[in-house]
């Protein structure tokens, strides 16, 4: 069975697309633990309600970024899992996690990278008046939001559209390809070369 860990911070809609796609089969796979690093995530409490084995490893408990990292990485080792999805995980991640997991961690952002790389970019979208924005898989690597790109999809800008606006139909836009992309990963379709 192919393992997933999903790693969040917050809301966790996109671990509900995930989980979702999994009891429908979309996805040949199993997602094995939720880790928070937000003791508050409601990400957490869809997790539980859908008996997923899930933890939260509290950032603010750790002195250094390492020290969380290695928690991370000990935690999810537990569960030797083949992917780890970043999905609203809002913590940047050290080479202690990063090495010891490379090419088995993507991520998903809220842009068409290279552009925008880390946070508001629905605003920024907005503010430059593009007229194109969108969504970026992508396997994750030392550079922040810069590691080789799975996926993407892209939407038009509306005129006069708000920043509330654009940010739900990107994030309906996630629910759709991020299981996508990770169902390819479960039946073999996709691997880094
Ligand atoms: C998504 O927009 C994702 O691209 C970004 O954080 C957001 C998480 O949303 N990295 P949710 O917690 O999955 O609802």
């Amino acid at each position: 069975m192919f393992k997933i860990a999903v790693l969040i911070s917050g809301n966790g809609s996109n671990l509900e697309a995930l989980i979702d796609a999994c009891n429908k089969n979309i996805i040949k796979g199993k997602i094995d633990i939720v880790i928070s690093n937000n003791p508050e995530a409601y990400g957490i409490v869809r997790a539980r309600s859908s008996n997923i084995n899930n933890k939260i490893i509290d950032n603010k408990e750790f002195e250094t970024r390492e020290d969380f990292d290695l928690a991370l990485s000990q935690e999810i080792q537990k569960t030797n899992p083949d992917l780890i999805v970043l999905a609203g995980f809002m913590r940047i991640l050290t080479p202690v996690f990063i090495e010891h997991f490379i090419d088995k961690i993507i991520n998903i952002h809220p842009s068409l990278l290279p552009k925008y790389p880390g946070l508001n970019t629905h605003k920024s979208v907005i503010e430059n008046g593009d007229t194109k924005h969108g969504i970026t898989i992508h396997f994750v690597n030392q550079i922040l939001d810069g590691g080789k790109i799975i996926a993407q999809g892209e939407i038009s800008v509306k005129k006069n559209e708000t920043e509330e606006e654009l940010k739900k139909r990107i994030h309906s836009l996630e629910h759709i390809m991020l299981p996508k992309v990770v169902s390819k990963f479960a039946d073999g379709s996709i691997h880094k070369d």
